[in-house]
């Protein structure tokens, strides 16, 4: 079970605080990272991201963002020197920017180039390269020409998020294709996509018994004892909650100041599914603005909203 690169979301401190508050998952991804060109270093926030000491007592695989096979090698053996086992590549960012730049899942468009890519990536890494994918920029037919691109090359692992670009985050993935890869491919294959709650998990390992590494995202967010109730643990209680919260605020705090707020916000956004009424929780963190007028609300929050029988996010 793998803690999902969230951009803005799932970064160092994240996985810092979640680690210590609910144990550590069996890995974490980081956000996408761009790669640094040939000769240079990872820039600041991208070393925050990677460095060791950020990193510690938990498995993290970096994740890059580029289709410069150069660049993608060239980022691998500085990751190789830090000390990190695999790095991925994203095939899966469904942003128009990035898309119109053929990078994500706009290198899906070029199932050539991205040959050639994956053959010099795998080829010169010197960590094992695995790849997060989508299946398709318009529609799912795409994904058989995409997964014959795979198969030529010797990846660590496929972790399938089975949407197309044009889907964004809507829409039931189609776990079919997921199926398929699982029974089908020469390597590992995960699977990404809308598991929210147990029952969510069971199903997905009762259709596919195969199953070995499901990634979570949103989930873990609105419920960030998802991995620990997946293994039959309890799910989190109040206090927990609340500790893993402030912890999160503080270490925000710690560094980036006032911008915090607009940090824990975005969380927010997916925790508000932990509490009965998350359209009030939601509206009361929306209209704090400073650091104290934050704490007050959450303060409140935390103490009189009722938290939902099964948090469980709900798009
Ligand atoms: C705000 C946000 C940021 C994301 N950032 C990344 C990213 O940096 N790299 C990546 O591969 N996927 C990224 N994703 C996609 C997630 O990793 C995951 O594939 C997606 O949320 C579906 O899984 P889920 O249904 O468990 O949330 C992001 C998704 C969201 C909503």
């Amino acid at each position: 079970m793998s803690l999902a690169p969230m951009e803005g979301l799932t970064g160092h401190l994240f996985r810092q605080v979640h680690a210590t508050c609910f144990g550590a998952l069996d890995r974490y991804y980081t956000p996408f990272l761009a790669p640094p060109r040939q000769g240079s270093s990872f820039g600041k926030k991208a070393w925050r991201e990677i460095d060791p000491e950020n990193n510690r007592g938990f498995d993290v695989v970096p994740q890059l963002l580029t289709k410069n096979a150069d660049e993608f090698v060239w980022a691998a053996c500085l990751l190789a020197d830090l000390g990190y086992r695999e790095v991925n590549l994203n095939l899966g960012c469904p942003s128009g920017t990035v898309v119109a730049k053929g990078k994500g899942s706009g290198f899906l468009r070029s199932l050539d180039e991205l040959d050639v890519f994956l053959g010099k990536a795998c080829d010169k890494s010197p960590l094992p390269v695995s790849v997060k994918t989508r299946i398709g920029i318009q529609d799912d037919a795409e994904y058989e020409a995409i997964l014959a691109v795979y198969r030529k090359h010797s990846l660590a692992e496929l972790i399938v998020h089975p949407r197309v670009q044009k889907d964004r985050y809507q829409g039931v993935p189609r776990q079919e294709a997921y199926g398929e890869t699982l029974t089908t491919a020469p390597f590992p294959v995960a699977y990404n996509g809308d598991i929210f709650c147990v029952d969510d998990y069971k199903a997905l390992v009762e259709t596919y018994p195969a199953t070995r590494h499901v990634m979570l995202g949103r989930g873990m967010l609105a419920n960030p004892a998802l991995g620990r109730m997946l293994r039959g643990g309890a799910s989190a209680t109040r206090a927990e909650l609340e500790d893993f919260h402030n912890r999160l605020f503080e270490a925000y705090v710690a560094e980036i100041g006032g911008n915090a707020v607009f940090r824990m916000k975005e969380w927010w956004f997916y925790a508000q599914h932990a509490f009965a009424n998350p359209r009030t929780v939601h509206r009361a963190v929306r209209k704090a603005r400073k650091i104290d007028e934050y704490r007050a609300a959450v303060t409140r929050i935390f103490h009189t909203e009722a938290l939902a029988r099964t948090a469980c996010f709900s798009a």
